[in-house]
This record gives structure tokens, sequence and C-alpha cells, in this order.
């Protein structure tokens, strides 16, 4: 007999049967896609980005669309990110057809004569500058690189994505690599070119200032919860293989304390799967409730961690704003209220929240925590729950 295996995944990009819903997401991005459409994906940490653009372009590719995709927060170097790029480039837009690959990487030795791009095996691409390496070698093949993908959709005569999962760490890298891109990139019409961020404030920032390099280069797309009509299935018929009765007012529960938060739903739904396959107990809102307090142990390290890392006036405003979010504002009243210091102390602290991602505008006019178990942390945890 084969053992039930927990459906449920959290942490990590999920595809095909562990994704649910997002249609409306997935037809309006990959419309952007194969039209060949920038498009910025800003939104918190474990919402479903990069999960999101997995799925979207598994459909596209499926109607012949290739992509290639890189996770900037992995780079730590410039001459890494060319040799991850090449990489990305090899993989997703030029092996099947290696003699795209000659073609283009032809095309970067005339450019580049000190590069070598030496092919290794069947998944992996290595990236040599030559004896006699000018200080601007690493640049030249950058850029080099970067027009690869429009080579390559030429050359194919395909459409082409590529994708840059956490790009607010690329300028950190060095702030003079938008301006590189931007280059690049505009020049590529058939490409289109998605950049994932979930340090919200500062990705956005790059392309929304004026004197940024990025300014326009992507339509911004923003992503909020999961609808519940859209979850609850999903959950239902994954519940339902642990094998017990699973109760509707269960599902409803898990939706409500998670707020439809991707990795918070398949987090509590793991762990009420896990408790009612072990004592075969029947799935309703009192197993729910005893899972929740699972995913609040194994979060709290952290949210600690989190924690941590912020300074006594931003732990206070977040505290704050936790415990009044529709107050939070300058107002006199509400930092006397909560015992904060100056307007001007207390903007510093909300917007460095903000740029964490930790804090969003809410409505019509204060701020909101969108993480529903940090919120619900701060709150006990900190003395205001
Ligand atoms: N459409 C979906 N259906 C079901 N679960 C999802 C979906 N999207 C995301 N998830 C859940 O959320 C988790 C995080 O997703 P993902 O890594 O795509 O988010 P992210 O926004 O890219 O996060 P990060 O900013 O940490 O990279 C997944 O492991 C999965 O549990
Ligand atoms: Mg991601």
């Amino acid at each position: 007999m084969s053992a039930v295996v927990n459906p449920f995944r959290y942490g990590g990009i999920v595809s095909g049967p562990h994704f649910a819903g997002r249609e409306a997401e997935l037809a309006a991005l990959a419309a952007d896609v194969r039209s060949g459409q920038n498009v910025l994906l800003a939104a918190p940490r474990r919402t479903g980005k990069s999960s999101l653009v997995a799925e979207t372009l598994a459909r596209v590719a499926r109607e012949g669309v290739l992509a290639a995709r890189i996770d900037c927060s992995s780079v730590t170097s410039e001459a890494e990110l060319v040799e991850q790029l090449a990489n990305a480039v090899y993989l997703g837009l030029a092996r099947p057809l290696e003699r795209a690959w000659r073609r283009a990487t032809q095309m970067l030795a005339v450019i580049q004569p000190q590069v070598t791009f030496i092919v290794g095996g069947a998944d992996h691409v290595t990236w040599t500058l030559g004896p006699g390496r000018h200080p601007h070698a690493v640049r030249t093949s950058l850029q080099a690189v970067l027009r690869l993908p429009g080579e390559i959709a030429r050359a194919r005569g395909r459409r082409v994505a590529l994708v840059l999962d956490e790009f607010q760490d690329l300028p950190r890298l060095d702030p003079a690599l938008p301006a590189v891109l931007r280059a690049a990139f505009q020049a590529q019409d058939e490409v289109a070119h998605v950049f994932l961020g979930s340090e919200e404030g500062v990705v956005r920032e790059l392309f929304t200032t004026r004197d940024q390099a990025m300014f326009r280069l992507a339509k911004p797309m923003t992503l909020g919860p999961i609808r519940s009509d859209e979850f609850r299935s999903f959950l239902v018929s994954g519940l339902a293989s642990a094998g017990v009765s699973v109760e509707e007012a269960a599902v409803a529960r898990i939706l409500s304390l998670t707020e439809g938060q991707p990795y918070y739903t398949q987090a509590l739904a793991s762990f009420t799967w896990l408790r009612a396959a072990t004592a075969r107990a029947t799935i309703d809102p009192d197993l729910v409730m005893a899972a929740k307090g699972d995913v609040m142990r194994a979060e709290s390290g952290l949210f600690a961690q989190m924690w941590a890392g912020l300074t006594a006036n931003q732990r206070r405003v977040l505290v704050a704003v936790v415990a009044d979010p529709d107050g939070a504002s300058l107002a006199d009243a509400w930092r006397t209220e909560h015992r904060l210091g100056s307007a001007s102390s207390v903007q510093e602290g909300l917007a460095a929240l903000r740029r964490r991602g930790l804090l969003q505008r809410g409505s019509p006019s204060g701020y909101a925590v969108p993480d529903p178990f940090l919120r619900q942390w701060v709150g006990s945890e900190r003395g205001t729950g």
C-alpha cells in the first residue's frame, strides 16, 4: 500500500497540481508575455509572484513561447550575473536548437573576443574571460548576453520572456546596472521582460521615479490574495485526501484566518491535513485552530528574526499600526495615544517599514500589515493583542 502524501506545499515555487486559482492573473500575464509587454510584479513576500510567473510560462510554453529566468538575490557579482544569464538563456531559449545558440554566441565572440562560452554537458554553460582581459570585459560581456534573448527570438522566430526575480537586489550589486539593462531591453520588442520584487517600495520606486533608469520600462501589476471561491475547491479536495470527512466550516475557517494569502493557506492546510491524517479525525474548525498554533510556532523564528532587524522606532510604529491601522497617520492624536515620537520620526518609521514590504497603505488613509500571521504575532507577542 502506498502511503498517502500530504498534498499541500508551502515555500518555494508551486505549479501544476499545487497551483490554485489566479485565472484572471494568469490570463492577464500571459497576454502581456505574448505581446512582448514588459511587466513589473511587485508584491510582498510569499504572495505567489514566482509561482504565478512559473505557471504562466508553463502555459504559454505550449504555444511556443520560450522563457529564461534568473534570481537576482543569488547573484553576488557582475561576472556571476553574466554567467547566470548565459546559463538561463542557454537552458531556456537555445538548448533545444544548438544552432541558435551557436549563432548567438558567434555574435558574442565578435563583440567580445576575450570571452568564451563553453557548453559543458547538457545543462550547463561556463563562461571564461580569456587572458589579457581588460577592465571593461565583464561589462561588455553583460551587454552582449543581455542582447541574446532578442537575437534568439529573431533567429528562431519565437516569442521570448526573460524573468528577473527579486529584481531589487540588482541595483544593490551596482547602481549602474539598471541603465545597462534598460539600454539592452528597450531594443528588444519581441522579448517580454518580467521583473519581480518582494521589497515592494524599493522596486516600485525604481520603475516610477523619473530620474531612475527603469522609469516606465514596465507595466506595473499587483498581486492580492487568492479569491476564496478559487481556493475553496483546491482545499476541499486536498484535505479530503487525508481520508476523513471535511466540514465546510473548517475550510471557511482556514480562509478567514489566512485571508487567502497563498503561503499561509497552504501551510495551515498542510498542518490541518497532518493532524487529521494522524488522528483520523474529522476536519472541523477546532482542528484548524489547533493547526493554526502549529503554523505560528513554525513561523515565530522568522518573525523574531525580522523583529531583531528593526530599530526601536520602527518597532513602536509597527506595534501601533497593528493595534490601530485606520488611525495610522501623522496626526498628533495617533502619535500621542501610541506614545510615538515626532511626526518626522513616525514618518521615517512608516517609510522604512513600507520599503521592507512589512506595511502597505491601507484604505482610506491608514496603513496595513498585509501578513495576517505577522500581524497576530506582533499583536500578541508584543503586548498589544
Ligand atoms: N497559486 C497558488 N496556489 C496555491 N499556493 C500558492 C500559489 N501561489 C503561491 N502559493 C503558495 O505560496 C508559497 C510562496 O509562493 P511564491 O514563492 O511563488 O511567492 P513569492 O511571492 O515569489 O515569494 P517570495 O517573495 O518569498 O519569493 C508557495 O510555496 C505556495 O505554498
Ligand atoms: Mg519569489
